[in-house]
């Protein structure tokens, strides 16, 4: 849905109010449960509310330098040595963003004019369009292949034009729980390096691949750093969605250029919340993945015998579930399950350029409260059977 213009630049009356936005407001007032959200299910590190809190009331709750402490770039960089044996210079490498939403936009900003092109894989996170459109930017997008939602690599190359500048990819994936493999990863880079284009990954999910498998990302592939911009965040790995403290990895040239925007744009994360997050050691990132796989098995188990079409999720946060069998729209359908029977999910259209190619799916997190996410499927379970009979 577009806007009427009036006042507004066309760059931001183009962008249609977020679906689930109107949705999350209806759920509060009905009091609806949220399994729609990627909401982290506990809290941050104690040691790092104590040194945010003993920041806020000591001399460090002034501006920082914009590109982050260097305390804090320097346990970036850390962690992407020690969980991924990746070398980054703290000093011109990393910058720290608000959040990965930041980082993402401060990406796409640095490489793109207005009018150029950003391809970008589908279905998609919700907020990546309105992100592009924002810069000026167009976004393309280009569908992930089949019920395993693949990369297509030759439907990326039919796409680039002569407008084409960046390629952005979320991986492991919202919504469909991809975590794209060695393949898909060089395979797109390789088209990057070839067209001369920047590969932007958001990569907020990087600690969440399940099943032993492991995160592939295109930062550290030899000889493609002037290709990569990977985008990161503390909000999903140490629980902490609403300090926002994300960064942006990539080569000294485009971190300038990212740092520019930044300047620009926010000055920086909250100095006191960088503080706190300097002080966790590498034994303080929360290590869910046996519960949230558990989860994920316990949710994919209880959609099917719902009636959901469900490909179990590789990575991430989140089960993209088709609703074909149950419902002949699937906004109707999550619109009904949020005033009927209390439950919220988030509606396939979000994550679709095309509205009607989203009719057949919902997402749903795996993330929640145990007990909670059991009562809202136990909820949805008597609203399809209900549902069912009159029919
Ligand atoms: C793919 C993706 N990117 C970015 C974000 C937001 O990250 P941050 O809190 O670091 O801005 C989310 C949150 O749900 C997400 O799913």
């Amino acid at each position: 849905m577009t806007a009427a213009r009036g006042r507004l630049s066309r760059r931001v009356s183009g962008i249609g109010a977020m679906e689930l936005a109107g949705l999350m407001r209806l759920a509060h007032d009905v009091g609806a449960i949220d399994i729609a959200l990627g909401i982290p299910p506990g809290d941050p590190p104690a040691a790092a509310i104590e040194a945010a809190t003993a920041a806020l009331t000591s001399a460090q709750n002034q501006y920082a330098p914009p590109e982050g402490l260097l305390s804090l770039r320097q346990l970036i960089a850390a962690e992407l040595l020690r969980t991924r044996g990746v070398a980054v210079d703290p000093v011109d490498e990393i910058t720290v963003t608000c959040g990965a939403t930041e980082g993402v936009l401060a990406a796409v900003l640095a490489v793109t004019d207005p009018g150029d092109e950003v391809i970008l894989p589908e279905p998609f996170y919700e907020n990546y369009p309105g992100v592009i459109g924002l810069t000026g930017a167009v976004h393309r997008p280009v569908p992930l292949a089949g019920r395993d939602w693949r990369l297509d690599l030759d439907a990326v190359r039919a796409a680039i034009t002569g407008r084409t500048r960046a390629v952005l990819l979320n991986t492991p994936h919202n919504p469909t729980g991809r975590a794209f493999d060695q393949a898909e990863v060089s395979g797109l880079l390789e088209l990057c390096v070839e067209h001369d284009l920047v590969l932007i990954t958001d990569e907020v999910y990087e600690r969440y691949v399940y099943d032993g498998r492991t995160h592939v990302s295109p930062l550290g592939m030899p000889g493609t750093a002037d290709h990569v911009i990977a985008v990161g965040s503390l909000s999903k790995s140490l629980h902490m969605s609403g300090w926002r403290v994300g960064y942006c990895v990539a080569s000294p040239e485009l971190t300038a250029g990212i740092r520019r925007v930044h300047e620009r744009t926010t000055v920086g994360a909250a100095r006191p919340l960088q503080q706190g997050v300097s002080a966790v050691g590498a034994a303080d990132f929360i290590d869910d993945r046996a519960l949230f796989q558990e989860r994920r098995d316990h949710l994919v188990a209880y959609l099917e015998t719902l009636g959901f079409d469900v490909r179990m999720p590789e990575g991430g946060w989140f089960v993209l579930a088709g609703s074909s069998g149950l419902a002949a729209r699937s906004d109707k359908l999550v619109a009904e399950l949020v005033e009927t029977a209390g439950v919220l999910l988030a509606p396939g259209t979000s994550f679709f350029a095309d509205r009607a190619d989203g009719l057949n799916w919902v997402r749903t997190t795996f993330v929640r409260d145990r007990e909670r996410t059991v009562e809202a499927l136990e909820r949805m379970r008597r609203f399809l059977t209900v549902t069912e009979q009159s029919n």
